[in-house]
């Protein structure tokens, strides 16, 4: 591969579970970013990982001292998001933290504001919302194919991680759970469709006290359950569109993902928010035939960096990364509110906002376009 001299220096904190696919993505893909070092807590991570892709093993004081380092990026467990954020915006770094952007309000506000001190950028997963999948909704829904937007129905139904993940435990502690875990890719997708979100009301409650892991070393092992299970949310955006959206890791189902945007002039079914890629469909006002819309160029295949990539393009052009810190701080924001609405019983008022992240299209990420 040719040297990348104009490219972003990265280093990663969080050796575990997905920094293989950053790696692939960030060392092999998008070629405004060259992947400097990687650390972790546990150095022998570190080194493994390091060692499969070519790049340094560093102590995390190491990778915040680095001078060829300008974003950090943070794969640590979300307990870890803030903490770590704020040790790489104080070291003068950018920050894309996996999501969410942090366990708490507080730890969110923390790096959005110092971050702002030091003139450094915040970005956070997801990004999902950049692939063509929900680039191709968002283009129907601005070109006005299903008229005004006024409804959206979304599920989120698994049984929870412990099924695949080695070491599930922080699923089930706060800041885990379907809503935290898995909610951000329903409300990223959400909110760069619709906008912010001003009211939320919710119930939530947890079927299980206790998980089994099922695979890896710690197979049969249980964790406590700490954190809700079910939750079921009534978002009320800004723009008027009402949503009612269900998270669960409660339920056994094969058709785990299901969100739907309706319209006064017809219906798009949005894809697996987990995802790049489509299917995307849309029921035109008068008829009874669902129709299948192609994608836009892009990304449809798993592109997670993709929104480092476009921090990281962000930075040289001045502007703001699309997955934005703010962005991640509402999810964060709305997410809070919800479980406070399940325990005072009453709608939360959201405070914060985010600028609509401008459309992606058919333009690539990497190429160098602002
Ligand atoms: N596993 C997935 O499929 C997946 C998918 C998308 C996003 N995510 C997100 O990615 C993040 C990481 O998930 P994972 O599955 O890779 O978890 P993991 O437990 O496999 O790995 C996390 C790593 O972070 C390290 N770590 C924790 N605290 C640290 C600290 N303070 N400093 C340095 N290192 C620290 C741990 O030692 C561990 O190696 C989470 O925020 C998760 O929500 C995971």
């Amino acid at each position: 591969m040719a040297e990348r001299t104009n490219a972003v220096g990265i280093g990663i904190i969080g050796a575990g579970y997905i920094s293989t696919k950053y790696l692939e993505n960030c060392t092999g893909r998008f070629d405004n970013l060259k992947v400097v070092g990687i650390a972790d807590l546990m150095m022998e991570r570190a080194e493994e990982q390091a060692q499969g892709f070519g790049v340094e093993a560093l102590s995390v004081d190491q990778l915040l001292a680095h001078p060829d380092i300008e974003i950090v990026v943070n794969l640590t467990i979300p307990a870890a998001h803030g903490q770590v954020a704020l040790q790489v915006v104080n070291a003068g770094k950018s920050v894309y933290n996996e999501k969410p952007l942090a366990a708490t309000r507080e730890e969110a506000q923390a790096i959005l504001a110092r971050a702002a001190e030091q003139g450094v950028l915040v970005g956070s997963a997801p990004d999902t919302f950049l692939g063509s999948g929900f680039q191709t909704a968002r283009a129907l829904l601005d070109r006005g194919a299903i008229g005004s937007p006024v409804a959206v129905t979304g599920m989120l139904l698994l049984r929870g991680h412990e099924r695949w993940h080695p070491n599930p435990d922080f699923y089930y502690q706060p800041g885990g759970g379907p809503l935290f875990d898995m909610g951000p890719y329903y409300l990223a997708a959400l909110m760069s469709l619709l906008g912010p979100v001003e009211r939320v009301a919710a119930t939530a409650s947890a079927s299980y006290q206790t998980r089994t892991i099922a695979s890896g070393p710690r197979a049969g092992e249980t964790v406590p359950v700490e954190t809700p299970t079910h939750v079921i949310s009534v978002l009320d955006f800004a723009n008027g569109v009402r949503c009612s959206l269900t998270t669960t890791f409660d339920v056994y189902d094969t058709n785990h993902s299901t969100l739907v945007l309706y319209g006064s002039e017809g219906t798009i079914r949005l894809p697996d928010p987990n995802t790049f890629g489509g299917p995307v469909e849309i029921l035109r006002a008068g008829s009874d035939q669902w129709e299948s819309v192609d994608l836009l160029a892009g990304y449809t295949d798993n592109s997670r960096g993709l929104g480092v990539s476009d921090m990281a393009q962000a930075l040289r052009h001045g502007r703001a990364p699309r997955a934005s810190g703010e962005l991640g701080y509402h999810i964060v924001d709305v997410m809070h509110a919800a479980l406070e609405s399940n325990d005072q019983e009453r709608h939360i008022s959201i405070e914060s906002s985010f600028e609509r992240p401008v459309a992606l299209g058919a333009v690539q990420v990497a190429g160098g376009q602002g």
